[in-house]
């Protein structure tokens, strides 16, 4: 949606729904991969040494990580809360686009589901700097597929309830972000797409996929036709949540 002021919506959003990508995210299980965070964690040095995870939210990935120290980092109290209330940390209140941390002070960078929402050159410069060398940067978000087709008659049911997808302030690719990182000094090392199946086959499901969704400029009225119509596709149904990984690292 066109001059939505991102930085503001995304504070709002995480200000009044803590934790909620965590939830959406642990819906959707993949049967190899199981969640994303879980699939984002296979992709990690095992051990991953020191560790920093950027844009943390409710820090759902530090159970999967094996951590010598752990650092989540996000700019939402509301999030750094959720992830203290579930006895993960330590977290702290920072944007990533100025870390306050020293040069080549961390083995592992991470970054669930944030990428899209920031200004890249300047994150990624963080990251390079902040990294040691040989250190690893891993990153997941939202991508434009893999989707089936049969996945059309919901995604079509999604859209013309809301009048148009959920938004994001950018959707970026393998091929976009792979230039981003040698930019910023680092070597793209792997790249790959999945979907995650998330089942919608309750009320509750249905409003959880919509309220998981950014959705600037929608009334109150559009997002409950759009859990409602999704509620009535015939026998349940399952929206796909395509994801990007990609890995990175610090020469
Ligand atoms: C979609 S959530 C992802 C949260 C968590 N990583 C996960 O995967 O569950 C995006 C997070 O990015 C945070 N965020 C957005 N811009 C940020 C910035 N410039 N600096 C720090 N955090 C930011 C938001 O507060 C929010 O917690």
């Amino acid at each position: 949606m066109t001059g939505t002021d991102w930085d503001a919506y995304v504070d709002r959003y995480h200000a009044g729904h803590p934790g909620i990508t965590e939830r959406a995210l642990h819906h959707a299980r993949h049967p190899v991969h199981g969640t994303a965070y879980e699939w984002l964690a296979a992709a990690l040095p095992d051990p991953a040494g020191d560790v920093v995870d950027l844009a943390c939210g409710s820090a759902p990935l530090q159970p999967h990580i094996n951590h010598a120290t752990y650092l989540g980092i996000d700019r939402s109290e509301s999030e750094l809360s959720a992830a203290r209330s579930a006895g993960r940390g330590p977290v702290r209140s920072g944007d990533v686009t100025d870390l306050h941390l020293p040069d080549d002070s961390a083995d592992t960078i991470v970054m669930s589901m944030a990428l899209m929402l920031v200004p890249l050159s300047k994150t990624l410069t963080q990251v390079a700097r902040v990294l040691r060398p040989g250190g690893t940067f891993a990153a997941i978000v939202p991508a434009a597929g893999p989707v089936l087709a049969r996945d059309l008659p919901a995604l079509i049911a999604l859209s013309a309830a809301l009048r148009g997808p959920g938004s994001m302030p950018r959707m970026l690719t393998a091929k976009s972000l792979h230039r981003q990182l040698n930019q910023a000094g680092l070597t793209p090392h792997t790249a790959g797409r999945q979907r995650f199946p998330f089942p919608v086959s309750s009320q509750r499901d249905a409003q959880l996929a919509v309220t998981s969704l950014y959705t600037p400029g929608r009334t109150a009225r559009q997002l409950r036709r759009a859990e409602t119509w999704l509620r009535a596709m015939p026998g349940g149904t399952e929206l796909p949540v395509p994801l990007l990984r990609i890995t990175a690292r610090r020469p």
